[in-house]
């Protein structure tokens, strides 16, 4: 990046911004502590786009003339374009996107270039470039969760009947299925989403207009600047407006949260992928070698989406912390709010992209996980049910009874179903023939039709109406 110092010239005067009050620049330590073009740059879009509709607007109002409106919008464009096509030279000196797009402005254009910032402050203005930024990539991030739950919801349609351990305590609890098990995942991340779309419409107000902190003496429309940029209307209060990032705390709560359903999973994903497990296996194309073991073949990819969760729950008690000393209105403190949220707005966009592909490409041993369900007793429950449910027995004394039925299995080193009728009639006179027929792992899921229940009939219809609710 160019550290020129700003040419002067009849908009921006002799150094700097400010330097009509100013009689010597700035040490190259303030320089370097104070500029924030190096990541700030990537509010350009939404930095024009808000300055197009201000200056629309300050003609309109008979703030500024037609002309001089129409060279600023004339010019915006032009920068626009060479930011996009790489020629725009970005000035560390000039310290923010702001300022080096005025001052671009400033050698297209000249005079005009400074009648744009008339009513407005850079505190309104970076207000609502962020807003504006965050939007999008809230939406972006929507629509990636939303292809995320596709996935989740075709495994589950696949596999509504495939037989699976449930765990507790990562013991085998109960069998379930697998689609089952996604559509969970499908819950999680619909309620992420639903808080980040609670999180969009607090924040789709226009703070633009409230100027340095006060308003303005000028007669601006600040309805009309909202809409242009679509806002659904305008902050009420100009010390808030510049001071709050509620909004980017709130989008940093929800996506910590979303991290930490993406994290849950990557490692139920590393657990699954594990010789131990092998429930499932990640394509090649989400897997990676060792440098040593010839063998092996990890998943790094989860792992990462496992690791990154710390970068965006990181990010958001970064913004917390430096919001929470911070007097009314705006303090410089306030620009150290970009690179947690652009961070963590990177690092999920590529966390729910990773999973999701990994996710489509991943193949289920279907066998393996039946095996599996089938050790640790885990129709055990079932058994206990049909002792209320046949003879009659107290859940609590069925329980007890189970218990003894699963201690003599365990002696016997075989499953519940593997006993005698006449080893089970020994411990409960009550059991009959038909006992064998809860057992099975396949009748236990298929028994579970209780509302959200695990049963495959009911995986099917939750399915469905997943399918239609969140796509
Ligand atoms: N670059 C600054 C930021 O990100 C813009 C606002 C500066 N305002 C000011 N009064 N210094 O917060």
């Amino acid at each position: 990046m160019s550290t020129k110092t700003p040419k002067g010239n009849a908009a921006t005067g002799p150094s700097t911004i400010w330097g009509g009050r100013f009689a010597a620049g700035p040490s190259s330590l303030m320089e370097d502590i104070n500029a924030s073009i190096g990541f700030d740059k990537r509010l350009y879009a939404h930095d024009i786009a808000g300055s197009k509709a201000h200056a629309r607007m300050l003609a309109a109002q008979g703030i500024i003339s037609q002309d001089d409106a129409t060279a600023i919008v004339d010019g915006l464009a032009s920068i626009e374009a060479e930011i996009e096509n790489g020629t725009f030279e970005f000035s560390a000196a000039l310290e923010d996107i702001h300022m080096n797009v005025e001052n671009r402005l400033a050698e297209l254009i000249g005079e005009a270039a400074g009648r744009l910032h008339t009513a407005r402050s850079r505190n309104d203005q970076v207000a609502t470039d962020l807003r504006l930024w965050l939007r999008d990539a809230m939406d972006g991030l929507d629509a990636g969760v939303q292809g995320l739950q596709e996935t989740l919801i075709g495994i589950a349609e696949a596999h509504s009947g495939t037989v699976m351990p449930g765990y507790t305590h990562l013991q085998a609890a109960q069998p379930v299925t697998l689609g089952h098990h996604m559509l969970a995942y499908v819950e999680m991340f619909g309620r992420d989403r639903g808080r980040l779309a609670d999180a969009r419409t607090r924040m789709n107000e226009s703070p633009l207009g409230s100027a340095a902190l006060a308003g303005t003496s000028f007669p601006i429309d600040r309805d009309a600047t909202a809409a242009a940029l679509g806002f659904d209307g305008v902050t009420r209060n100009s010390l808030d407006a510049v001071s709050d990032r509620d909004f980017a705390v709130e989008f940093l709560a929800a996506g910590s949260l979303l991290a930490v359903h993406l994290s849950r999973m990557a490692e139920e994903i590393v657990l699954w992928s594990s010789g131990q497990f092998g429930f499932v296996k990640i394509s090649d194309s989400f897997s990676s070698g060792s440098s040593i073991m010839p063998q092996k073949r990890n998943p790094d990819a989860a792992e990462l989406v496992r690791g990154k969760s710390g970068r965006v729950i990181g990010a958001l008690n970064s913004l917390l912390v430096q919001l929470k000393g911070l007097p009314l209105a705006y303090g410089k403190d306030m620009q150290e709010d970009k690179e947690p949220v652009f961070d963590a707005a990177d690092t999920l966009a590529i966390c729910v992209a990773a999973m999701n592909g990994m996710l489509a490409e991943a193949t289920f041993d279907a066998a393996r996980m039946k095996d599996a369900a089938g050790h640790g007793f885990t129709t055990a429950t079932d058994l206990a049910d049909w002792l209320v449910r046949v003879p009659g027995l107290p859940f609590r004394q069925a329980h007890h009874v189970t218990g003894q039925l699963v201690k003599l299995a365990e002696d016997k080193d075989c499953g519940l179903e593997d006993l005698s009728l006449a080893d089970m009639q020994a411990v409960e006179a009550a059991i009959t023939d038909d006992v064998f027929s809860v057992l099975g792992l396949d009748e236990s899921v298929a028994s579970r039709t209780s509302a959200g229940g695990t049963a495959p009939e009911n995986v099917k219809k939750a399915a469905a109406q997943a399918r239609k609710r969140c796509l």
